[in-house]
């Protein structure tokens, strides 16, 4: 099993690329489910849920024509097998995706439940109630969700929670139902809004993506198109908290500043000095971090994908910072490890309460979800001497060459079995 060697303490300096975004790719590689024409995708990461989704499509029986970074060509004209088996489903829950398209352009969806996962139970029964109303026939049978409709029908749908992917895959859905479909309580990740964009390339007709009431007017067929994915506004936030608890200076290109405003605040008020423009973003940090307390909620709000991060960050902040998780149930399994490098946490519930000190201290350590161990790569970096993370292949399911990209900037950081 391959482990990431960091020797930390230094600050960070440089210019490195964001990628593409692995929650913009995903829901775009399932939106070629709901054409027979080819779908290109463009600025697809090279990411190990990338693979897991293309491998899903795959024994689907969707072609891919193209396999490259740069240009990705997909066609589901020959789709034979609409499942989506546990084996695969199980390391990937946004599997889940496959399912609206699927029941929407073939009328047949078999899909395994995703049963729970590290950081909470998580379960669909958003997506499946949004289905139902739509007139799909669904039944749950030994851990399969089967799915059935001749034609989908647009309605009103009133979403219980916020949920991102189930908001995608209603959306997706929704494009070839007849009729109007109206999305309330809709997730505005900006994640959605470049779904949305691919979509209506394609031939959709969708309104309001990126607030919570999306309408979608269903029309008979989808067609191919190119569609650029957006650059991942959780890696530029993650290079731009470690920068920030490393100090030093970040350049990114390919950042877009305008789809994190809650994490870049946040990064004020921890001290750094943040510039940005259309395409990048410029963060120097010259003093000891300012601790920062933070609530995770539904974007435009703290994204619970950054809360480990953050949690890093004020372990060597100047204060105590008061951090509460109100997404997932169990998402701070970074905690332990942080204190294995003599990070002063205390959990009580959903919050966690971080008492900043001086500086880290290098260990082994482990880990055990994405973006868990994206945070213990923020305090290797910044710990005294050496730290070795285990189980590193939660980190390449979603950061891109991340050890080459910080060596980039400066950092002892390289990967070995
Ligand atoms: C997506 C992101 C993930 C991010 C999360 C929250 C993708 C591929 N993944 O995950 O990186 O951490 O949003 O921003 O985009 N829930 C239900 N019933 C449902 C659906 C969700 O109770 O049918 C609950 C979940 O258990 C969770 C909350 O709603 O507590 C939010 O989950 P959701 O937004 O659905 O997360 P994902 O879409 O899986």
């Amino acid at each position: 099993m391959q482990k990431l060697v960091i020797y930390g303490g230094k600050p960070l300096s440089g210019e490195i690329s964001i990628s593409g975004a692995k929650n913009a790719a995903l829901p775009a590689l399932c939106a070629s489910l709901l054409t027979n024409d080819t779908l290109t995708l463009r600025n697809v990461p090279d990411l190990k849920d990338v693979t897991t989704m293309l491998n899903l499509l795959k024994q689907m029986g969707v072609t891919i024509l193209t396999n490259d970074q740069s240009e990705m060509e997909l066609s589901a004209a020959d789709l034979t097998n609409p499942t989506a088996p546990y084996e695969m489903v199980k390391t990937m829950r946004a599997a889940i995706l496959v399912l609206g398209p699927l029941l929407a352009h073939k009328g047949e969806a078999i899909i395994s439940l995703p049963g729970g996962c590290a950081i909470g139970l998580r379960p669909v029964d958003q997506h499946i109630k949004g289905l139902q109303a739509m007139g799909a026939e669904i039944i749950i049978e030994h851990g399969y969700i089967h799915a059935k409709a001749k034609k989908l029908i647009g309605t009103r749908i009133v979403m219980d929670i916020v949920t991102v992917t189930g908001t995608e895959n209603l959306m997706m859905a929704a494009c070839l139902a007849s009729g109007l479909t109206i999305l309330e309580n809709a997730a505005r990740e900006p994640e959605i809004i470049d779904l949305a964009q691919c979509l209506i390339k394609m031939g959709a007709k969708i309104e309001g993506a990126g607030t919570d009431v999306i309408t979608i007017q269903g029309v008979k067929a989808l067609h191919g198109c190119t569609h650029d994915v957006m650059p991942d506004r959780i890696e530029t936030g993650t290079f731009l908290t470690a920068v920030t608890a490393s100090g030093g200076e970040i350049h990114l290109k390919g950042a877009q500043a305008g789809t994190l405003d809650a994490v870049i605040d946040k990064l004020l008020e921890a001290g750094a000095i943040i510039n940005s423009g259309k395409n990048w973003i410029h963060l120097t940090m010259n003093l000891p971090p300012k601790s920062v307390s933070l609530r995770t909620a539904p974007y435009p709000a703290f994204p619970t994908d950054m809360q480990a991060q953050f949690m890093a960050l004020n372990s060597v902040a100047n204060g105590t910072a008061i951090i509460t998780e109100t997404i997932f149930e169990n998402r701070f399994m970074h905690v332990q490890e942080l204190k294995r490098m003599n990070a002063e946490i205390t959990v009580e519930g959903n919050t966690a309460i971080v008492h900043g000190i001086p500086r880290l201290d290098g260990a082994g350590v482990m880990a055990t979800d994405l973006r868990a161990s994206a945070s213990l790569v923020i305090a290797g970096l910044i710990a005294q001497g050496e730290t070795i993370i285990d189980r590193i292949y939660h980190l390449d399911r979603g950061y891109e060459r991340i050890e080459q990209k910080l060596a980039q900037l400066g950092a002892q950081i390289a990967r070995i079995n």
